[in-house]
């Protein structure tokens, strides 16, 4: 790859999958792996195959599915079992990689690995060699580097590369580094270490200070060549370098970078609200780039500017970033040739049946609704095209509540194989009374940790938006369903994650 060609690597389904509440099933997982393909990152890092029966199934099928056009891979300790297991995880993919850590840090050399200097030298040689043994394309991380002695980081990487390492990637596991550090450390490498020539630097950052991206970015002055990020910044603590915020950054700034990214940067919005959506980690409104608020502009003299011209205040254009107008669209006579069309200027292609899906949906809100927005449209077409398992869905609805009275609800579950259950409840609020009857009927007892209740365009009769997070002992699910009816609205949310609680417990340990 040439000089001026930045890879970007993945991470939303390692690291970002290891922060808390953030877990996933296999289907949302390769939903994700599948917008990260269309977005063009050119690594997947899938997961940590030894981790559990769920990573090693995930890192494989999405090794068979996209592993033709993405570089998928799998995450390994200095250890024969781990290396294996994650070959075992990898090898149907056209293109693989093996990504190999060990620490180097004093502090983890004492109190967490209990290893001398020799013995980790040692290790990195022997394992870095074993995974060359299965394929060509090795990473080697030398976990917590940047407080890593800076001679023995050039003597661990040395001994890397010597061993086959294609990338040698240098985390600031801690969020430790500050840019001008971060820029010493890489330059340090490039200088020192003899066949640093041989291997692509990488870049793994994380937030604890807020400064990832920046520090990403100053080890690509410094002669980085690859960074590890993630979708919205997921990741352990405060997390990860953002992805949309290190891509819009080297091409905002590429007059002074001088590089650039494989990115198809309008599909860092829809792939963020993915994202957003199956880990239920809500997107600040002020968050760079992908935030609802990135391109709204309040005071009136930055209006004025903007009227005059755009790039008065605006650095990108939120078309460029996959941000649709929230321009008034259709209505209810709006025939299906100007919704298809709609659909397609919103860069939706859908098959046939997803298609009637969405068009009976758009004609029952259009039906309540005067004015049916872009940002409508979209919801409707997000919640029709994720695949959720639906053991039971809700055919029958009824609540009541009021001062002075007791909230009850009643409804009526269906469940797939064709058994139809009514229950009624009462509860703290008419919502509280649904989620007591339907954890009833569905047979689960599950915790609701997070609640919450937005719209999705604007007026008295927007869309009403709910998500809401369950969890059943130690995993967590995540539910989100829209309404003009907000009860209604929280009563499908709930019903979502219940479906893909139960779907996760009759998930049959995968076999290698
Ligand atoms: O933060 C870190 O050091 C990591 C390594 C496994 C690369 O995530
Ligand atoms: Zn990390």
């Amino acid at each position: 790859m040439s000089d001026d060609v930045i890879r970007i690597f993945d991470t939303t389904l390692r690291d970002g999958e290891q922060s808390p509440g953030c877990s996933m099933t296999l289907e949302e997982k390769l939903e994700v792996a599948h917008a990260l393909t269309e977005l063009g990152v050119d690594i997947i890092e899938a997961g940590f195959p030894i981790a559990s029966p769920g990573d090693f199934e995930s890192v494989r099928q999405i090794a068979r599915q996209f592993g033709d056009r993405t570089t998928i891979c799998g995450l390994a300790r200095c250890r024969p079992e781990d290396i294996d297991r994650a070959w075992e995880a990898l090898k149907e993919a056209e293109n693989k990689r093996i990504h190999v850590f060990l620490a180097t840090s004093a502090i983890h050399r004492q109190f967490k690995l209990k290893m001398a200097t020799e013995e980790i030298v040692r290790r990195t040689a022997e394992m870095v060699g074993r995974a060359k043994e299965y394929c060509d394309d090795i990473e080697f991380s030398p976990e917590d580097a940047s407080r890593t002695e800076l001679d023995f980081l050039c003597e661990v990487v040395e001994t890397a590369i010597k061993a086959g390492a294609t990338t040698v990637n240098i985390p600031d596991t801690v969020g430790y580094a500050t840019p001008n550090h971060y820029f010493h450390v890489i330059s340090t490498l490039k200088k020192q270490v003899p066949n640093i020539d041989q291997a692509v630097i990488s870049t793994h950052c994380h937030n604890d200070l807020g400064l990832a991206v920046a520090n990403s970015l100053s080890a690509v002055e410094a002669g980085a060549r690859q960074i590890e990020c993630t979708i919205n910044g997921l990741g352990e603590r405060a997390g990860n370098a953002a992805l949309e915020e290190v891509v819009m950054a080297l091409k905002t700034r590429s007059d002074y970078y001088k590089v650039g990214t494989g990115i198809k940067t309008q599909k860092l919005v829809p792939t963020s609200k993915l994202v957003s959506t199956v880990t239920g980690m809500r997107i600040q409104r002020n968050k760079a780039v992908v935030g609802q608020n990135a391109f709204a502009h309040e005071s009136g003299i930055h209006q004025h500017g903007m009227l005059q011209e755009r790039s008065t205040y605006e650095i990108m254009r939120p078309e460029d970033v996959g941000f649709l107008g929230t321009n008034l669209v259709l209505g209810k006579h709006s025939g299906r040739h100007a919704f298809r069309d709609r659909l397609a200027t919103l860069g939706f292609e859908l098959e046939d049946d997803t298609f009637q899906q969405v068009w009976d949906d758009f004609i029952t809100l259009a039906d309540k609704k005067k004015e049916v927005y872009d940002a409508d449209i979209q919801a409707l077409v997000e919640q029709r095209s994720h695949h959720i398992p639906e053991t039971w869905t809700l055919s029958r609805l009824h609540t009541s509540a009021g001062t002075g009275s007791i909230p009850t609800a009643t409804l009526e579950l269906k469940h797939e194989d064709g058994r139809v259950v009514q229950d009624a409840a009462t509860g703290d609020g008419p919502i509280d009374a649904i989620f007591v009857a339907m954890e009833r009927v569905v047979g689960l007892e599950v915790r609701l940790e997070d609640f919450e209740v937005g719209s999705v365009s604007s007026g008295k009769d927007a869309l009403g938006e709910v998500k809401v997070t369950i969890t059943d002992g130690e995993r967590s699910f995540h539910g989100k369903a829209i309404s003009t009816d907000v009860i209604e609205a929280a009563a499908q949310a709930y019903l979502q994650a219940l479906n893909k609680s139960l779907h996760a417990r009759k998930e049959v340990s995968p076999k290698a």
